[in-house]
């Protein structure tokens, strides 16, 4: 078991004095390449983080305790804004669903950082729906687990957001970046070997709170749908480069980044395929750059981030996840991450901008049930 789980599983024995019948553990995310596309119906590239949220679970009679928030809540309670939601969201999906999960008893643990961007919520409800389904003999697979995890986060958290959190928590494979199709929802696993390139992946938690994220990323998705309608297609995945032309003013800028985002997406997995690190770190410069002009979801910090690994000479960089704050994301030789948190802390302080936080990571396991 990782530690983390080991931890969930003794916090479970102290609160309950007995031990929990399996525990269950789910990844945070970040994404390579693919950015607002999956609610167009379109490609995205993320991969899991070595950050976990892990459930010591067994049937029980509703008690959810949280080691993080040092707190109890209960499954059969109403919505409260507090993470339990995502665990009654979960209950609540395979109930709609006319899944018959029993009642849950569970403490969970967690050391994704929350609120940066990297999908601790997404990892709640896998590691939930990954428990019950296996509490409960449910039979379902990890497709399914993921599209019952959005509608939890849909329609009762109450975030509009696409299906690529919760696809990544549950189905991507260490060493591997997944590659999904968000209209088919068909994902395949795309090798990512940093390691024999000597390459790492630089996390830079810029530490800006992303707190006009729902309304920003709400009206993007918005603006998306308007330019749809205005083409005449379904989704902008139908759209090519030549129609967005058709198009004017804020429709013209958030279509072409979608349009454009979507190329970049199967351009990365082929080049990925190929070993063509230069080029997957060219696409993503190019990501950024298409994120901070035409759909304008970047921060001064994430800019600043992404102009500082350029410099250095990274292969590549980008922000990562929603925007508005949050992530970046940097391609970079493995002897050089340090050189790079360190110039980019000096640039941040002398900005007075806050303390970045960084993490390293190569792309690690999915959901899994350790029992
Ligand atoms: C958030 C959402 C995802 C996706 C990204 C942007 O992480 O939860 O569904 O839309 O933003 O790519």
């Amino acid at each position: 078991m990782r530690e983390i789980e080991k931890k969930a599983a003794q916090a479970y024995g102290e609160r309950f004095d007995e031990d929990p019948e399996l525990v269950a553990s789910a990844p945070g995310r970040i994404n390579l390449i693919g950015e607002h596309t999956d609610y167009n119906g379109g490609f995205v590239l993320p991969c899991a983080v070595d950050r976990r949220v892990a459930v010591a679970a067994a049937a029980g009679s509703g008690e959810l305790y949280s080691t993080n928030f040092d707190e109890m809540r209960r499954l059969d309670e109403a919505r409260d804004g507090s993470w339990a939601d995502y665990p009654r969201g979960v209950a609540w999906a395979l109930d709609e669903k006319g899944y018959e999960a029993g009642n849950l008893r569970a403490v969970y643990a967690g050391d994704v950082p929350l609120a940066s961007g990297l999908s601790s919520s997404a990892a709640i409800e896998a590691a939930t729906a990954l428990a019950l389904d296996a509490l409960f003999g449910l039979g379902l697979d990890r497709k399914e687990l993921a599209m019952l995890c959005q509608r939890a986060e849909n329609e009762f958290v109450g975030v509009q957001s696409g299906i690529m959190d919760q696809y990544a928590s549950l189905l991507c494979e260490a060493g591997s970046a997944l590659l999904v199709d968000c209209r088919s929802l068909e994902a395949e696993s795309v090798p990512l070997n940093l390691e024999e390139a000597n390459l790492a992946l630089l996390v830079c938690d810029t530490r800006v709170e992303r707190g006009l994220a729902d309304t920003g990323y709400n009206d993007r998705r918005a603006s998306c749908e308007r330019a749809a309608a205005t083409l005449g297609v379904e989704q902008l995945r139908d759209a090519g480069v030549e129609d967005v032309s058709r198009l004017s003013g804020e429709e013209l800028m958030r279509a072409r980044h979608i349009v454009t985002e979507n190329a970049r997406v199967l351009d990365a997995v082929a080049a990925l395929r190929a070993g063509d690190f230069p080029e997957l770190g060219r696409l993503m410069y190019a990501s950024h750059a298409s994120m901070r002009d035409d759909f304008e979801i970047s921060t001064k910090e994430l800019d600043a981030f992404v102009e500082i690994a350029e410099a250095d000479g990274a292969p590549g960089a980008r922000l990562t996840g929603a925007g508005f704050g949050g992530c970046a994301i940097a391609l970079v030789e493995t002897d050089k991450t340090g050189r790079l948190a360190r110039a980019v802390r000096e640039t941040f302080e002398a900005r007075s901008f806050q303390d970045p936080v960084f993490y390293e990571f190569v792309p690690a396991d999915g959901a899994e049930v350790a029992r």
